[in-house]
């Protein structure tokens, strides 16, 4: 982490508009993708992310997306498990100018229950939803959680997903805000412990993570 600390009191002494930039692009079935390069802003670095979208109804999504990024974002994976499937979403950085991170690695999917139970639900046409059904929780999934999520721009969406999710997911992953290509996304999560009240996970603009797929 060292470089990117100086990297980030570089810039900000130089109180320049940008920094460095970066490859701004996403493609639905992994690597590479192709965009125009784009100026970040202050302290933030190149992020790949890689998403994948497995539901029991369809095949298996591999979202792969280069942008600008806080350096919070960096070597971070996480999961979201719901009732009819999973995301699994992995990060990587690098800070040169135009540079590609090394592909990063999405985390396997554990059948070990962790003893928690969640509700789960999911829409495909708005941002809530609500249930009595529930779901066991596996490997690290020590969260429930909801994630609200609406995309516009070239693709048009809402959508909602409700289950069992990693803390990295509904701290980092899963809370974005942002434009690649002409598509905006807007994803929050809300979690909690399993059994108090559900509170608004930290907001933070990241690397993206698109998941334009149908989830039906
Ligand atoms: C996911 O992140 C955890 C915690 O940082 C790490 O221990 C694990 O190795 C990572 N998994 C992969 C596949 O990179």
């Amino acid at each position: 982490m060292q470089p990117l600390g100086l990297l980030f009191l570089l810039c900000s002494l130089m109180a320049t508009g940008y920094c460095i930039s970066c490859k701004s692009c996403w493609h639905l079935q992994g690597t590479p993708c192709s965009g125009s390069s784009v100026d970040c802003a202050t302290g933030e670095v190149c992020v790949a992310a890689v998403t994948n979208t497995l539901l029991i109804t369809g095949p298996l999504t591999e979202q792969y997306t280069l942008s600008c990024g806080n350096p919070s974002q960096c070597d971070v994976n996480g999961s979201l498990t719901f009732y009819y499937g999973s995301i699994r979403t992995a990060t990587s950085c690098c800070s040169a100018n135009n540079c590609v991170p090394p592909t990063p690695t999405v985390p396997t999917k554990s059948t070990v229950k962790n003893g928690l139970t969640c509700r789960t639900c999911s829409s495909d046409d708005s941002s809530y939803c609500y249930t009595g059904e529930t779901m066991e929780c596996t490997g690290n999934e020590f969260k429930c959680g909801r994630m609200a999520r609406s995309l516009s721009g070239s693709v048009t969406k809402k959508d909602a997903i409700r289950g069992c999710a990693t803390k990295s997911y509904c701290e980092i992953i899963g809370n974005q805000v942002t434009s690649i290509q002409g598509l905006n996304v807007d994803m929050k999560m809300y979690c909690s412990d399993g059994a108090t009240a559900l509170h608004a996970a930290f907001f933070l603009s990241a690397a993206v993570l698109l998941l334009t797929k149908l989830l039906f």
